[in-house]
């Protein structure tokens, strides 16, 4: 379907992949010409990055019962902002098939279930065509409370749902620009094919080839750690807690410019002639480097922040740049939590107007790097493909073509 086809089409979106609960209603506008923009209707989100610190890490059972317990208290905020949320005189009474509907797609969150009744059904139909939701990758524990949610308010309200790869989330989200301080208008950006995209989060770290409009060809991926699970780790290993990335971020930052390690971190892969990653003997290197030391100073944890944020920025800035010119690509588009990255938004910038000076750049707004509801929403929008029944897939996939080598790609030309 068209987006024109589609102009004030409303979507409730849900992302529950990790540990956010995201919730956002969104409009599909035109703003001027053809250019595509949506209207913000909410945007709302809830961390458990409190609850997962005292862990050093996400669990997936704890994330899932954070979701169930947020979800539809969340849905019922945004609905309310969006002025979409009119009581009921008497709650609805579910007629024998909804109630059977219903009960299959909870029959394992019977909690959940209760909740959404009990709120849900003393609302007004409201005025939205159809629920976005993240169906992966992520912890499967997670994706199913936002996928049965999505399919009960389906039913609920006899609209289709839409599938979203959480992946392709990040990409949108770096297609939003606004000026609107409110944040209620964002113009969507089109992407100029061929365009490569490097998604950098706490799950993964993905070169993904964009030949044309929702065509994504794996490059390269990790092979081991995540950028953000290395980030993670290292900020665990000196004394910060989950989620590190920020912490690490403001340690490196702290230190003085001219001063170094005395023994630098290693720039893994960095001459391996292909566009995979490896990040966990790096983090093993900082554990040598963290043993060195008999007492470990601020100073010193600030120097290895920082050579640590060197490497990774290194590494992900000239694989990128390496895959840009071979694919001579128009467009480099950074998506997922970890461009949030002050020293890896800044060594984008500079290197990809030296080496690239044609190719545009596209990063999200630091307000969109992590996960949220709104580009799940707006990837529901410029996709619109419903689906029956949404199965949670932790694994899935942006690109067929899983990782072939740059060897292999040569062989295939
Ligand atoms: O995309 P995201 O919000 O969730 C996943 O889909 O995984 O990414 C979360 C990751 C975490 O590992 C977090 O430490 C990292 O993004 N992160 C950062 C920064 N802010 C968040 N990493 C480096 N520097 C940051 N400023
Ligand atoms: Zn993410």
């Amino acid at each position: 379907m068209a987006w024109y086809a589609q102009l004030n089409m409303r979507i409730l979106a849900i992302e529950t992949s990790c540990d956010e609960t995201g919730i956002a209603i969104v409009e599909a506008r035109l703003a001027s010409g053809t250019t595509k923009s949506i209207k913000v209707l909410a945007n709302l989100l809830i961390s458990q990055a409190e609850v997962h610190a005292q862990f050093g890490g996400v669990f997936p059972a704890i994330a899932r019962r954070e979701h169930a317990k947020n979800i539809v208290p969340l849905i019922l905020h945004a609905l309310k902002e969006a002025k979409l949320s009119k009581k009921l005189k008497h709650a609805r009474l579910l007629t024998k098939k909804e109630d059977s509907v219903l009960t299959k797609i909870f029959h394992k969150e019977s909690e959940l279930f209760e909740v959404f009744k009990d709120k849900l059904l003393s609302l007004k139909i409201p005025a939205i065509d159809a629920i976005a939701v993240t169906s992966g990758p992520g912890l499967e524990p997670a994706l199913w409370v936002g996928i049965n949610t999505a399919e009960a308010l389906g039913a609920l309200w006899n609209v289709p749902v839409i599938p979203v790869n959480h992946m392709e989330g990040h990409v949108v989200a770096a297609l939003l620009t606004t000026d609107n301080k409110q944040l209620t208008t964002y113009n969507i950006q089109s992407i100029q094919y061929p365009a490569l995209a490097l998604l950098i989060s706490g799950g993964h770290t993905e070169l993904v080839l964009m030949p044309s409009k929702g065509k994504y060809k794996m490059l390269g991926q990790t092979r081991d750690d995540a950028v953000g699970e290395a980030f993670d780790k290292v900020a665990r290993m000196l004394g910060f807690a989950y989620p590190g990335g920020p912490e690490i971020s403001k340690l490196a930052e702290k230190a003085p410019p001219h001063e170094k390690l005395s023994t630098p971190l290693p720039r893994p892969m960095l001459k391996s002639g292909d566009l995979d990653f490896s990040f966990s003997g790096l983090k093993t290197s900082v554990l040598y480097a963290i043993k060195k030391f008999e007492t470990l100073t601020d100073r010193d944890r600030e120097l290895i922040a920082k050579d640590f944020e060197d490497s990774v920025t290194e590494v992900l800035v000239a694989k990128t740049l390496t895959a840009g010119k071979k694919y001579n690509v128009k467009e480099i588009i950074l998506g997922g939590g970890v461009t949030a990255n002050k020293k890896i938004r800044k060594v984008f910038a500079e290197k990809v107007a030296q080496e690239m000076p044609g190719t545009k750049l596209s990063i999200p707004d630091i307000l969109l790097s992590g996960d949220n509801g709104l580009m799940i929403g707006v990837a529901g929008l410029l996709r619109s493909r419903s689906k029956k029944h949404i199965i949670a897939n932790g694994t899935l996939k942006l690109a067929k073509s899983v990782s072939p080598t740059l060897a292999e790609l040569r062989k295939r030309k």
